[in-house]
């Protein structure tokens, strides 16, 4: 038998009001002083509010830093880092999307460590540990909450990287399917694709075990089962919370795996022309499992088994294809955008995407060997 090692660093815990356990994780840790890092709109629409209220302010200050955006960038983190550092904090926490998560623990790294955010690109490459972290998801895609990396966008350069390390991922997580609740369709969309995107990549990741690949497998059949009942009412609790599971589990699953072709060429898009990264992944989900057929047959077997449908009566290669059909039909069915045009991508920088395309440490986890022509020619079909 092959070695493989699989591993977390994050506490979940899950339920209704599961803030509540905010105070006594915060203890165990001997926490006084928490930066609550998030956004504005978090905040306007009153999800912050519901979160602090579980929180003792006696026991557990809390100081609120809400200026994450969108693909939070170097300058961002550093700020938020350095007001950590100033104002004594032993505690992140990190409240939202993967933006505010991953901003958090960009922020948990430069609280402790000189310089900026820029110079920790790659694994492990900070010396004095990060602050402890907590993560509170409030869509159903990131997994943030439980992975190692941190994706970073240096405005300076239109680079994103990922910062990431042993002991980077959340010390705990709390995943209140109340949270989630409502959430618009315009966030519900693309953040759940997100979700069936790490799961896939994840499942047929040269890098996966037979643990992350069970959890995969498990994602992508209870994202297939839920997203249309989420659709249709997102105020369904039982339903919103298999969707935060999923994107949970697949978390899980990805933080071992690492991804492939897909999440390695949605990153230059979010650099270059800002394009939401669950918009960049639901357009090149159907164009990345293309690339890879032939390359992992069997397992896209698996995962067609696992959305529903019937491969066992064709050949291996059929049934393969069966997934990338079914793939493609749901994009369609859901009505996101498929074209890279649609969301303002331009053909004059498709050579520089596939440069940093190629930067990405998801690139040797792709089943199929990836060459940087290639991926400039799935950014024109894409296109
Ligand atoms: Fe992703």
């Amino acid at each position: 038998m092959t070695f493989f090692k699989f591993g977390m660093g994050t506490k979940v815990l899950m339920g209704e009001n599961v803030c509540e356990q905010i105070m006594s994780e915060a203890e165990i840790l001997g926490a006084k002083k928490a930066l609550l890092v998030t956004d504005q709109g978090l905040e306007k629409a009153g999800i912050i509010e519901r979160i602090l209220k579980h929180i003792d302010e006696n026991k557990l200050e809390v100081i609120i830093f809400n200026e994450v955006k969108p693909d939070p960038s170097v300058k961002t983190i550093d700020k938020g880092g350095a007001l950590a550092r100033e104002k004594g904090c032993d505690l992140i926490i990190a409240a939202g999307g993967g933006s505010p998560i991953d901003a958090g623990k960009g922020i948990s790294v430069i609280a402790n460590n000189s310089g900026s955010s820029a110079d920790y690109e790659g694994l492990n490459q900070y010396k004095k540990p990060p602050l402890p972290l907590f993560a509170v998801p409030t869509t159903t895609g990131t997994g943030s909450e439980v992975t190692f990396g941190a994706v970073i966008t240096n405005t300076d350069t239109n680079y994103k990287f990922i910062l990431y390390g042993d002991d980077l991922a959340p010390k705990a997580a709390f995943l209140d399917p109340a949270l989630v609740v409502g959430i618009p369709r315009s966030v519900l969309l693309p953040t759940a694709i997100d979700a069936l995107t790490h799961a896939m990549e994840s499942y047929i990741s040269k890098n996966s075990t037979l643990q992350s690949r069970a959890l995969a497998l498990e994602a992508i059949r209870l994202i297939k089962k839920n997203l249309s009942p989420a659709i249709e009412n997102s105020n369904n609790i039982e339903v919103m919370a298999n969707m935060l599971y999923a994107a949970n589990i697949a978390g899980i699953a990805f933080g071992t795996s690492r991804l492939g072709i897909i999440h390695a060429m949605a990153l230059p898009l979010g650099a270059f022309f800002h394009v939401p990264h669950g918009i960049a992944n639901t357009i090149l989900l159907p164009h990345g499992l293309d690339y890879n057929f032939g390359y992992a047959d069997k397992r896209y077997c698996d995962m067609a088994r696992a959305m529903d449908e019937d491969p066992d009566s064709l050949s291996e290669q059929d049934g393969a294809r069966k997934l990338i059909d079914a793939v493609k039909k749901l994009v369609r069915d859901i009505g996101a955008p498929t074209r890279l045009s649609d969301v303002g991508v331009k053909e004059d920088k498709i050579n520089d995407m596939a440069r940093d395309t190629m930067k990405s440490s998801h690139i040797p986890a792709n089943p199929r060997p990836i060459l940087e022509d290639e991926v400039a020619q799935i950014y024109r079909q894409a296109l």
